[in-house]
């Protein structure tokens, strides 16, 4: 039997994934509308692997005899400025979830709730994977920057060349 504080953190948790499948599942769509279908097709697998995350914490709370609710959520944001702007709210987003999932794992060694503390370990490993995909997507967005500011710097120095020679034969 779970004890009542676990079962309200583990709850709180239901809504926490539950939102992170919404706040994914509007990016995509904004990105979908946008002209980016890559990053509206890793958006939304990402929607629905939150999803399932959801659904691990409400089984696991029914299974020990809880019971898990199904909380209303906040409305996600639905219009973002770039693509480097969803996945630094991706990142800070997970971060977020990475810290609370800690304080569930943090409540059930105070309790010596091991069963649910062995639960657990599945999401903290996942939190390590879902941090390190938004960092590298994060960094592959640093390289596009970069390659367009190189190629952007090139023109606009080949311009000032032909503005100093204008009278050289062509
Ligand atoms: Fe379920 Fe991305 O945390």
């Amino acid at each position: 039997m779970l004890h009542k504080k676990v079962e309200e953190i583990c709850n709180r948790q239901v809504e926490r994934e539950g939102y992170s499948s919404a706040l994914y599942l509007s990016m995509a769509s904004w990105a979908e509308n946008n002209g980016l279908p890559g990053v509206a097709s890793w958006l939304y697998v990402q929607s629905d692997e939150e999803r399932l995350h959801m659904l691990k914490f409400i089984k696991y709370i029914n299974e020990r005899g809880g019971k898990a609710l199904i909380l209303a959520l906040k409305k996600p944001p639905a219009e973002f400025k770039s693509a480097e702007e969803v996945f630094l709210q991706v990142l800070k987003h997970e971060e977020f979830v990475t810290a609370s999932i800690n304080e569930i794992v943090q409540l059930t060694l105070e309790l010596k709730d091991f069963t649910t503390h062995n639960f657990l370990q599945w999401f903290v490993n996942e939190q390590i994977q879902e941090e390190a995909s938004a960092r590298m997507i994060l960094d592959k967005l640093k390289l596009v920057g970069k390659n367009n500011m190189y190629i952007f710097d090139r023109d606009i120095l080949s311009l000032r060349a032909a503005e100093a020679a204008p009278n050289q034969p062509a």
